[in-house]
């Protein structure tokens, strides 16, 4: 989880040992996608692979950031916001001092590095915001609590322009070891779901299509959604959002839709109810139940949320075939990113390098697959005297 190097490295860029040490999560999620922004349910978990990042304050209104894995670094100054450093990651940083612009914030050296691939859907963007927030946080004592820090975070990355929800944020800072979270995205109260997988295990499938939300139809899939029920509250319905209607609503409200409304709003509205019946799957260990509900998420991502694309379709397809896959489904915003695969036991070596190859055959693009464990939220290391 943490890199061995990187203590070693602060010390080579700054002359001196960190005092701070940060480790944000990604995160995966067995069920509820696009719902959280209709206030909608999700089940996600923090996973073991994150960012590590390691701090400590230096007395100048500057910041000194070294982006370990990219190789890129760059000094903020807190005394001037230089708009030229809007792109990649420093964008993120640059939002977060916005947000926190009436605190007192002090110059600090920080590196950074891990093992979450980039637009994969397994939120790389909360995972780096959290981890700032939470840096910052504590060098400057700013007593921000986890409610404090998601926001923090939640506001950075809309201010970016991504209108995103709160599930990514919420796992990565609340995540619980062996524990997924049931997430009222509408009171915004979560259940932690013990995850006894009785052997099953969840496989994450990169398609490697890496996706930065910003120039997909993310926002427009919202727009769509509060679209929808508007014209529903215009037609006479009490509702503030697409989760105040079940399944037994589909067929009064169709005619009062258009086709591609109606198409997204039967999307949340089943995918909301997939997320209870998952979380009974769970109760009666019915992990067959669960892998259907996986495969019926994706064919409604795909074809009526129309989210997915050729490489999620055909990752999660080359799944039918394969006996110890029993669902599989895009994950996350879409448009490319990693498939969620619920595995009974482990895939063989011959079954790993045949779905790669026949993927690579097809694409000509490599995909990663690797498992995925509910692991803690974000966690602050003490440091021993040598940094590590
Ligand atoms: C992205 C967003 C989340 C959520 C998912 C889709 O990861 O950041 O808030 O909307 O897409 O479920």
């Amino acid at each position: 989880m943490e890199n061995p190097m990187l203590p070693e490295k602060f010390i080579q860029r700054f002359g001196k040992r960190p005092d701070i040490s940060v480790f944000a999560p990604g995160r995966a999620n067995i069920i509820g996608e696009h719902t959280d922004y209709n206030h909608g349910f999700v089940l996600p978990f923090a996973i073991g692979q994150g960012i590590h990042f390691l701090a400590s304050a230096n007395d100048t209104h500057f910041i000194h950031i070294q982006a370990d894995d990219l190789q890129e670094s760059v000094t903020l100054d807190l005394h001037h916001s230089d708009v030229s450093h809007d792109q990649g990651w420093i964008k993120f940083v640059r939002q977060i001092i916005k947000v926190l612009a009436n605190k007192p914030l002090k110059g600090f050296d920080m590196i950074f590095g891990g093992n979450l691939p980039i637009g994969a859907g397994i939120s790389s963007s909360s995972a780096l915001t959290c981890g700032f927030v939470a840096v910052l946080n504590k060098i400057n004592h700013l007593e921000m609590d986890a409610h404090d820090m998601m926001w923090t975070a939640i506001h950075a990355e809309r201010g970016y322009g991504v209108q995103g929800g709160i599930m990514d944020q919420f796992s990565i800072i609340n995540g619980k070891r062996g524990h997924a979270m049931l997430l009222d995205c509408a009171s915004n109260a979560a259940t932690y779901v013990d995850l006894h997988m009785y052997g099953y295990t969840f496989y994450l499938f990169n398609t490697n299509v890496k996706h930065n939300l910003l120039h997909t139809d993310y926002n427009l899939r919202r727009k769509e959604c509060e679209s929808a029920v508007a014209t529903l509250v215009h037609h006479g319905l009490n509702i503030h959002s697409l989760r105040d209607l079940n399944v037994s609503d589909l067929s009064p409200i169709q005619p009062l839709l258009d086709q591609t409304l109606y198409q997204r709003a039967s999307y949340v509205i089943e995918e909301n109810q997939r997320v209870m019946d998952a979380i009974k799957a769970f109760e009666n260990q019915d992990f067959a139940t669960l892998g259907q509900l996986l495969y019926q998420s994706h064919d409604g991502l795909a074809q009526k949320y129309q989210v997915s694309c050729p490489e999620l379709d055909t990752l999660v397809k080359m799944t039918h075939t394969i006996d110890a896959i029993l669902g599989a489904r895009m994950m996350g915003g879409g448009f490319g990113g990693c498939t969620i695969n619920l595995v009974k036991g482990k895939l063989n070596a011959t079954t790993l390098s045949e779905i790669k190859a026949d993927y690579f055959n097809l694409f000509g693009i490599h995909a990663d697959i690797f498992e995925v464990f509910p692991s803690d939220g974000i966690m602050e290391y003490g440091l021993t005297k040598n940094g590590g």
